[in-house]
């Protein structure tokens, strides 16, 4: 299996810990990301990747290895603590470089068979602000399936959580690793997934941005192709 972990800090603290742990527990290949090392970039509204291309993005070339990896992976596991109730700064300007793949413009039909983690922690609060801020992409990208890790570490570091806590921690990322092993290669679309799919196809059928609706012909999805198929 390939996993791919994008982290939304650049250190290796108590999110990073968990998403590794959990990657290591599922087995396969990993390859890990940390944001901004390596990716580091605002989008600047130039909106070149909705209207001409996502090639225009002026970040294109440096997204592209992270862009493969996400493609190529067949699980994705997005990890950052809890800055101010939401993610990272630079998970939402990481993540903010993919809205022309939300099922509204040009999904990838490579999303639709993937599993998903979303991972953070915090001090005390908002995780589950956070979890959403990351699931959100997910689903919009058509990633049909989604496990949470949401946990209250009362610390600052990895070394600095009680056991208690640790115990949890072991207990739900064995689950989640096992549940990921069972489904690799079966995961199914949602019905929530495809009510958007067709919502959104409905628009496209009388759409007013021409790449998009260019594309959802290409991929014959106006027609009977569907990207879980
Ligand atoms: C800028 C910043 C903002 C934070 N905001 C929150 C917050 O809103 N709620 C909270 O409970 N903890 C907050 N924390 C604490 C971290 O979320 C918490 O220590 C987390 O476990 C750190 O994860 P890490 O070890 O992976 O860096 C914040 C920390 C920083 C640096």
């Amino acid at each position: 299996m390939k996993i791919v972990i994008i982290n939304g800090t650049n250190h290796k603290g108590s999110t990073e810990h968990i998403a590794r742990i959990t990657a290591e527990k599922i087995g396969g290949e990993i390859t890990e990301f940390f944001l901004p090392k390596d990716f580091g970039e605002f989008c600047i509204g130039c909106t070149n990747c909705f209207m001409k291309a996502e090639e225009k993005c002026p970040h294109y070339e440096k997204l592209s290895p992270l862009t493969n990896a996400l493609d190529e992976a067949d699980v994705i596991i997005l990890a950052s603590p809890v800055y101010v109730y939401h993610v990272s700064g630079a998970m939402k300007a990481f993540l903010d470089h993919y809205g022309y793949r939300w099922l509204i413009h040009r999904p990838n039909d490579r999303m639709f068979k993937k599993q998903a983690v979303c991972v953070t922690t915090a001090a005390g609060g908002g995780m589950s602000s956070t979890l959403k801020d990351m699931s959100d992409s997910l689903f919009f990208w058509g990633v049909p399936k989604q496990y949470k890790i949401g946990l209250a570490v009362s610390a600052t570091s990895w070394d600095k959580i009680n056991s208690k806590k640790k115990k949890i921690i072991e207990k739900k990322t064995n689950s989640i690793a096992k549940k990921i092993q069972h489904k690799n290669g079966k995961v199914k679309t949602g019905i929530k997934t495809k009510a958007f799919f067709y919502l959104m196809r409905a628009l496209q059928k009388n759409g007013w941005n021409e790449v998009d609706v260019k594309y959802w012909n290409e991929k014959g999805w106006l027609k009977k192709a569907r990207p879980w198929k």
